[in-house]
């Protein structure tokens, strides 16, 4: 036994005190763990000055014993209160960790939207299915013989030069009387109908959106890809008059219902008499399609009778529709993906 642990009141006192500061101390359960093995346990002060209480006479044990006694009970004391209020800020920080703010608007993950482009196929598509037309597809790699031939484009025509076209290798079997043609990249929809014609018995109403490929540079208004929608009409009796309430219809559906449209002469290898289409949109007048009738001969190569059928076709470019629809300035917007471009672009509607 040390000096320091001679038992008396005021050690045992100063004991107490220094217990009773520690415990007090503690910032957490562990530290108040700590002072409690330090001034409570069996190598504390306090036990050590219990020991030497056989070293005292019986009037000296009992004034140190009940200093001793009142030292371990205000000891116990306190350290209960403070076990008590830490393990209350134990479960409080716990709880405002673990907390769910259910008032918190949900995070909602951006939204994705159509292209321009294809949303505006989509509105054509609505335009005509409405007015009765199918939608089908064809091949892009598509033969010389259906992209051209079967349209009335012979090989020596300069019609072929102004398509700009991308031959691909290899050659395709085409139709019995027609044998072994080149293959290329169809430069429009409308070998489509060559396709649909020798397959389908009229009445054919059918509307053709797909992507067409050019040999072009791009710039503002040129891709080298790009898309159409082709139309095509056989029935008895068809006249140009249908082909123009037609066409009003599907531009009105789309551009609004006061869009005045006009139809200026054109020429074209595979109608007769054909048409450029224009709209009065935003101030002037746009270019928005080729059309025409199906002169005789497309239709009897492709085996239709044309004294018992009449038809009439329209092609027209998506991508321009979309510039308008829009107010884009440069096509190469539609194919550059960037995303600042394609979510600033919202639905539109007449
Ligand atoms: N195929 C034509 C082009 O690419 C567009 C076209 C014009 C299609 C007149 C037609 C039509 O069906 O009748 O320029």
């Amino acid at each position: 036994m040390t000096d320091r642990d001679q038992p008396t009141v005021d050690a045992v006192i100063a004991a107490r005190d220094e217990g009773l500061a520690a415990l007090q101390a503690a910032p957490d359960l562990d530290a108040l763990d700590a002072a409690k093995r330090t001034h409570m346990g069996k190598r504390s002060t306090l036990a050590s000055l219990q020991r030497g209480l056989g070293t005292l006479d019986d009037a000296e044990r009992r004034e140190v014993g009940r200093a001793l006694n009142e030292a371990r009970e205000a000891l116990a004391e306190v350290e209960a209160r403070s076990r008590q209020a830490l393990e209350a800020e134990r479960d409080r920080v716990q709880l405002a960790a673990e907390a769910v703010d259910v008032t918190l608007p949900p995070r909602t993950p951006p939204r994705g939207a159509l292209h321009p482009v294809l949303e505006t196929i989509d509105a054509l598509l609505d335009a005509f299915t409405g007015l009765g037309y199918t939608p089908v597809t064809g091949p892009e790699v598509e033969s010389e013989w259906h992209n051209f031939e079967a349209l009335n484009i012979p090989a020596d025509h300069p019609a072929r030069g102004l398509m700009d076209t991308i031959y691909v290798q290899g050659l395709g079997a085409e139709p019995d009387q027609v044998g072994i043609t080149p293959m290329l990249l169809r430069t429009h929809t409308s070998p489509v109908q060559a396709r649909v014609l020798r397959t389908q018995e009229p009445p054919v109403y059918i509307v053709v959106p797909g992507r067409v490929y050019r040999s072009d540079v791009a710039d503002a208004t040129h891709l080298p890809a790009f898309h159409q929608i082709e139309g095509l009409a056989v029935d008895r009796s068809l006249s140009f008059a249908d082909l123009r309430g037609t066409l009003a219809a599907a531009v009105r559906s789309l551009l609004g219902p006061d869009v005045p449209i006009r139809l200026r002469p054109h020429h074209f290898q595979f109608t007769e008499p054909s048409c450029e289409v224009d709209a009065y949109y935003d101030g002037h007048w746009m270019e928005l399609l080729g059309a025409g009738m199906v002169p005789p001969n497309v239709l009897s190569a492709c085996g239709i009778d044309p004294d018992a059928w009449q038809g009439f076709a329209f092609g027209m470019g998506p991508e321009r529709l979309a510039m308008m629809r829009h107010g884009v300035t440069d096509i190469r917007q539609f194919v550059d993906g960037d995303l600042r471009f394609l979510s600033a672009q919202t639905t539109v509607s007449p």
